[in-house]
């Protein structure tokens, strides 16, 4: 049994090492269309003993996402909120929102979720909806953002770990790591070490938006220090 788990099964005893209970944990909403490699990061990410975080959501937007499966497997409630089933791109978004708010997220994660999100979802978690992109952003937005970077000839591309706003792989920047383009990369090749760039940053990033220490000023995203936050 993980620590989480055995938080989970011991409601009165909270945590035995940190003697804090799950009700403190900030509760985190995460969106997936696929895999769910970067959901898995999170998930191994909020298990270990104290995160202060807490997986409490995973919707995707078909059913035969793996990323369900894994939050099953972790025993985290899940969600299918599917396009076909709204009249249109507004009624999905709104659907997709109130689901989403009706598990009270203090964090907002897009882990590989291939939907453009509207305006009524995005107004919904200001600054408190983050998102990672497998280019250097700005270059390369898209859903073919790898594929692109390999056809374009860049010797260097990476990651981008960043807030959500109304425009498509646009809000300020948390972080960037760069991947070096190898000779005989293919697509799946390289998107692997740019995942594994992902499974970092994406965790820590929804760590620090989980502690309140992201403050945005335009278009810049600061982090900061743990003395700044308010107890
Ligand atoms: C990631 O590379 C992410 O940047 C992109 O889709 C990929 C999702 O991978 N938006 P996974 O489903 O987390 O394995």
């Amino acid at each position: 049994m993980n620590h989480k788990a055995q938080e989970w099964f011991n409601p009165l005893g909270g945590c035995p090492e940190t003697g804090r209970g799950v009700a403190d944990d900030k509760r985190v909403a995460v969106l997936v269309s696929g895999h769910g490699s970067n959901l898995q990061a999170l998930l191994d990410a909020a298990a270990a003993p104290g995160s202060g975080m807490a997986v409490v959501l995973v919707a995707a937007d078909r059913p035969g996402a793996f990323g369900l499966e894994r939050a099953r497997r972790a025993g985290v409630d899940t969600a299918v909120v599917r396009p076909g089933d709204h009249p249109d791109r507004p009624a999905f978004d709104l659907a997709l929102r109130d689901r989403v708010a009706a598990a009270r997220p203090d964090v907002v994660c897009l882990a590989g979720f291939m939907r453009i999100l509207g305006p009524a979802f995005v107004r919904a978690f200001p600054d408190r909806i983050v998102n990672t992109h497998p280019s250097l952003l700005p270059a390369f937005r898209g859903a073919h953002a790898v594929r692109d970077a390999l056809a374009y000839g860049v010797k260097v591309t990476g990651c981008t770990v960043h807030l959500v706003d109304e425009q498509v792989d646009h809000g300020p920047v948390l972080f960037q790591a760069a991947v070096p383009v190898e000779p005989g990369d293919d697509e799946d090749r390289l998107h692997g070490r740019i995942k594994a760039t992902e499974h970092r940053l994406l965790p820590l990033a929804v760590r620090l938006l989980a502690e309140g220490r992201v403050r945005v000023e335009g278009r810049r995203a600061r982090i900061a220090e743990p003395e700044e936050v308010p107890r």
